[in-house]
């Protein structure tokens, strides 16, 4: 018997996992007075300990930031530089990472005594959303997929992409889903 049929699809799993996929949505303000417990935390970190690697080289380390001060301090950071990225380009939300060029990645840096010589890649939050998150727009499959070869109908060449940016991503980017559709 051909193997293709006698593959079942665990569905049960499948939704569980979309129910955590689809409802993973940004927040970027929380409340101040509730606290994330550190073992809640440490669960998030042991799922990021599973996360694959190039030739599993786990490049990474994660520092947890709670002092209240420190954190103070990095989301200061956090308001002068898209106040920089507006400067540069008149409809931000598209970052334009020139910016960052001239943002004070040093000094946050020497807050959390990361050296020289190692990257800070990312910043996550973490805490209980201070008002309901919502669902952003997002492309459908036919705009983002292609079987077996590129499809034309879906290129975007250069000057599609900056007018699409020009003309529309401020638009859609931060909108609810039931706004742009
Ligand atoms: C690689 C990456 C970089 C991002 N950078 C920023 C950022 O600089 N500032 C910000 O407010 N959100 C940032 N976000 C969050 C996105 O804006 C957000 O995921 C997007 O608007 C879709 O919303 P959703 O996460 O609620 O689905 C980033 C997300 C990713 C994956």
């Amino acid at each position: 018997m051909d193997d293709v049929t006698q593959f079942t699809p665990n569905l049960a799993r499948y939704e569980a996992l979309m129910d955590v996929v689809r409802n993973r949505l940004t927040s970027r303000a929380f409340r101040p007075h509730i606290t994330v417990p550190r073992e809640h935390i440490e669960l998030v970190l042991e799922a990021a300990r599973h996360a694959p690697s190039g030739a599993n080289a786990q490049p990474w380390h994660y520092i947890v930031v709670i002092d209240p001060a420190v954190k103070k301090s990095i989301a200061g950071y956090f308001v002068v530089e898209p106040s920089k990225r507006v400067k540069l380009t008149t409809k931000f939300p598209t970052p334009n990472y020139r910016g960052l060029e001239t943002a004070p990645q040093t000094t946050l840096r020497s807050l959390i005594d990361v050296p020289e010589g190692l990257a800070i890649i990312d910043i996550m939050v973490f805490g209980v959303p201070a008002k309901p998150p919502f669902k952003r727009w997002e492309k459908s499959l036919a705009q983002i997929v292609s079987w077996n070869r590129h499809d034309m109908n879906n290129n975007m060449t250069i000057d599609d992409i900056e007018s699409w940016v020009r003309e529309i991503h401020h638009k859609v980017t931060y909108r609810g889903e039931a706004k742009v559709n």
